[in-house]
């Protein structure tokens, strides 16, 4: 796994009084790409949430580049470099593609050093450059997906999570987005982090699998697990 980007340590989060997250460990390496995975409702999504910060972590503890970063705010976080892809994409339908990549410029905008990645988005999803006068809500289902990717792009964030990018897109498109996801991690170092219940972008992106239920970690896979169809059919499922 080499060094890691995040650790997790033994957090507890949710809503309201009871914790969906009951003690979740979970470390990211530097430039990897690795997936939580599980049936609906064990919580993925709330770990997502308490990651960029949207939702309190009662107990336990989070970092980011040896920082901890559990109390802070998620637009702080967002500037530290973490880029966020959220369940069902959210894009802005009224605006244009153009528009919608602009709202993500916040993303890393305090570092100096940080320069936008209009060129990325637009060799990466090509789509988008002639679209980009477009509204975003005319657009296909995967085109607003490959939207929602690219505004999180814009800031050149360190670490691009993403939560269930595969639901409600054809698979030819699922596949080109997996592509698009592992030469982002390849050729710019991108270390990122997905929920996703798809065996086939499980199997062609991911390089280590936590299985979630209940609000815990069941297991890790790694190596040839990830490429196991019986052995994430039997955690989905789970
Ligand atoms: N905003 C919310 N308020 C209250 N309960 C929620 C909220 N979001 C999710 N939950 C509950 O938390 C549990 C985990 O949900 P979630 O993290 O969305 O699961 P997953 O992403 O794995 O499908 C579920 O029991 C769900 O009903
Ligand atoms: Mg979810």
């Amino acid at each position: 796994m080499g060094e890691p980007i995040v650790v997790i340590s033994e957090i507890y989060a949710g809503y309201g009084s009871g914790d969906v997250l009951q003690g979740v460990n979970l470390t990211i390496g530097k430039g990897e790409i690795v997936a939580t995975i599980g049936r609906n409702g064990v919580g993925k999504s709330t770990l997502m949430k308490a990651l960029i910060g949207i939702i309190d972590v009662r107990k336990g503890s989070i970092s980011f580049e040896d920082t901890d970063i559990t109390i802070r705010s998620p637009k702080w976080r967002a500037r530290k470099g973490i880029g966020f892809v959220p369940q069902g994409r959210e894009i802005f339908p009224e605006l244009s593609v153009e528009e919608n990549l602009l709202t993500g410029e916040q993303v890393g905008m305090a570092r100096a050093k940080r320069k936008l990645r209009y060129e990325l988005v637009y060799e990466y999803f090509p789509i988008l450059k002639e679209r980009r006068r477009q509204r975003g809500g005319t657009l296909s289902g995967g085109q607003q997906q490959m939207l929602a990717i690219g505004r999180a792009l814009v800031g050149n964030p360190e670490l691009l999570l993403l939560d269930e990018p595969s639901v409600g897109i054809q698979p030819t498109i699922i596949q080109q987005i997996g592509r698009s996801l592992l030469m982002l991690n390849h050729e710019e170092g991108l270390t990122i982090f997905l929920v996703e219940q798809n065996i086939s972008l499980i199997e062609n992106v991911v390089q280590r699998a936590y299985a979630m239920d209940k609000g815990r970690i069941v297991s890790v896979l790694d190596g040839e697990q990830v490429k196991d169809r019986d052995l994430l059919t039997q955690y989905l499922a789970m």
